[in-house]
């Protein structure tokens, strides 16, 4: 086999790639040496912006398989058939941290799925924890500017965070969930996902219904310790995706099974809390899960830069039958990701393979036209307007999903009354869900951290936010936050 000729990127054949060349032997450089230029230069440009949250993670290949009948809730055409398979590609991640921050570290994992449907691309953009910190997107930039590091000390500073979550008495749910056990996964592989908020499902009759998803580990849920979780960090600060990657490579292929609660849209007006606020679950005994299916990651990506950090997902991207809920936090997110996606990868990102959807051949059948990068050929005949007399693509007429109902003023409206919206009895149910040992360890891991805070004030509106989830709870994580700062 002759071997291949390296080349300039205009493909013609390079003489030397060791020497540069120079004007006589010890001379200086030659601008006429384009090989050197285009090199030094297109190596400037590798970089690109990184995600503003999530900026460090792993992906991988595989396939949903519909196990059981969903038909009567939703007409998503992906789940319109028991045995029927989807292409799919998840992106896990940490939240907090820059690129190259270590993986096991506290800090809730992002769960992304998207499937490659019959129907558009569709992705469910969630997390491994049920609920979140807030439940207003007009909060979300000053949550995140608490979490990440400070612009000053260029580290993230108890003092922040926990100054975030002192004014934030609805974090107090989240804040429980991720100083327990399961706030450090051993692995991607090894943590449950969910897409935490509440969305819509449309059946064929029109009905629509309330869901949340919830992808349950079949490796089993394993977390580390925070002794553990630092000395692994030390050791190999990329540990999720080496197990992630090793596993996949072993064909020992990681898998989570799909189950959803669904409320029958009708209940939500009454139900006794807001049942599209984010801090909170629902309960099982009130909606029990239902099985769906099979998510199983097989393949791991040729390219990380090219497939996992230009893979762009959008909790908008939906498919008929699937829709969004009322949820506050969901429809600021409905924005926010493709306008990152827009800043990060440029406006003609669903044409990368990674993004672009399989259900349409040659990317998205529409209108939109040109802009940097753009290497789709719509060209010829095809008009670039719309309606056109060239039997350019049209309307279908069908919303993807079923209205939703909305009454009153427009204003800056708290979340609407339920009997029992207060922020601290899920938070309160947590606690007393959990063993002595767990209980003992959770009330270490926040006292580790809430003694660090130099505010007095501080560390006492926080307190008050656990006395007010648990009487106990709030007096142990006292006693040992006080037993640490007279240390
Ligand atoms: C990533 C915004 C809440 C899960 C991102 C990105 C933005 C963002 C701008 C980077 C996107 C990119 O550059 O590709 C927001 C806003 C939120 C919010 C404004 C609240 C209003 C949430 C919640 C969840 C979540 C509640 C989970 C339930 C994720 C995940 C990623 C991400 C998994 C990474 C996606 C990937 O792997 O590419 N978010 N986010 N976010 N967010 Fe959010």
């Amino acid at each position: 086999m002759s071997q291949r000729v390296l080349t300039t990127e205009s493909g013609a054949p390079v003489a030397d790639n060791q020497n540069s060349a120079t004007a006589g032997v010890g001379g200086p450089l030659l601008l006429q040496d384009q090989h050197l230029l285009e090199k030094l230069a297109r190596f400037n440009r590798e970089r690109i912006p990184e995600r503003v949250v999530h900026a460090r993670g792993s992906g991988a290949y595989g396939h949903f398989e519909v196990t059981d009948d969903v038909t009567g809730h939703t007409h998503a055409d992906f789940l319109a058939e028991v045995g029927k398979r989807t292409d799919v590609f998840v992106r896990f991640s940490t939240v907090a941290d820059n690129l190259g921050g270590a993986d096991a570290v506290r800090d809730p994992r992002g769960f992304a799925v998207k499937f490659y449907t019959e129907e558009g691309n569709y992705d469910l953009v969630g997390n491994n924890t049920p609920v979140f910190f807030i439940k207003d997107p007009l909060k979300f930039p000053d949550f995140i500017h608490s979490q990440k590091r400070d612009p000053f000390t260029g580290k993230q500073e108890p003092d922040n965070v926990w100054d975030f979550w002192a004014h934030a008495p609805e974090a107090t749910h989240q804040v429980t969930w991720l100083m327990g056990d399961r706030g450090i996964p051993a692995s991607y592989r090894h943590m449950n996902g969910y897409g935490s908020h509440t969305y819509q499902w449309t059946n064929a009759e029109g009905e629509a219904f309330f869901v949340k998803y919830h992808f349950k580990t079949n490796q089993g849920v394993r977390s580390l310790s925070t002794e553990q979780a630092q000395e692994l960090a030390g050791k190999d600060p990329n540990s999720h995706q080496t197990d992630l990657l090793q596993a996949i490579e072993r064909g020992v292929y990681p898998s989570w099974t799909l189950y959803v609660q669904i409320m029958p849209a009708a209940e939500a007006a009454d139900y006794r809390f807001n049942p599209f606020d984010l801090t909170k679950v629902w309960p099982h005994r009130d909606y029990p899960l239902r099985r769906v299916g099979r998510l199983v990651l097989d393949r791991n990506p040729d390219n990380v830069f090219a497939e996992v950090e230009q893979a762009a997902f959008s909790p908008n991207n939906f498919v008929p039958g699937i829709g969004p809920s009322p949820d506050k936090m969901l429809q600021g997110r409905l924005f926010a990701y493709a306008d990152a996606h827009r800043y990060r990868l440029g406006v003609n990102h669903t044409l990368l393979p990674v993004n672009s959807p399989k259900a349409v051949p040659g990317g998205a059948s529409n209108y939109g036209r040109d802009g940097f990068m753009a290497s789709n050929s719509q060209g010829r005949y095809a008009k670039n307007y719309e309606p056109n007399s060239y039997d350019g693509p049209v309307e279908t007429g069908r919303p993807l999903s079923a209205p939703l109902a909305v009454s009153g003023h427009t204003g800056t409206h708290e979340a609407p009354l339920h009997t029992k919206d207060d922020d601290f009895f899920q938070a309160g149910e947590l606690y007393r869900l959990m063993s002595e040992e767990e209980r003992s360890r959770l009330v270490a891991n926040i006292a580790g951290g809430l003694a660090q805070v130099s505010r007095d004030d501080v560390i006492e509106k926080n307190l008050a936010h656990f006395h007010a989830a648990d009487p106990e709870y709030g007096k142990r994580v006292e006693e040992a936050v006080h037993a640490l700062r007279e240390d």
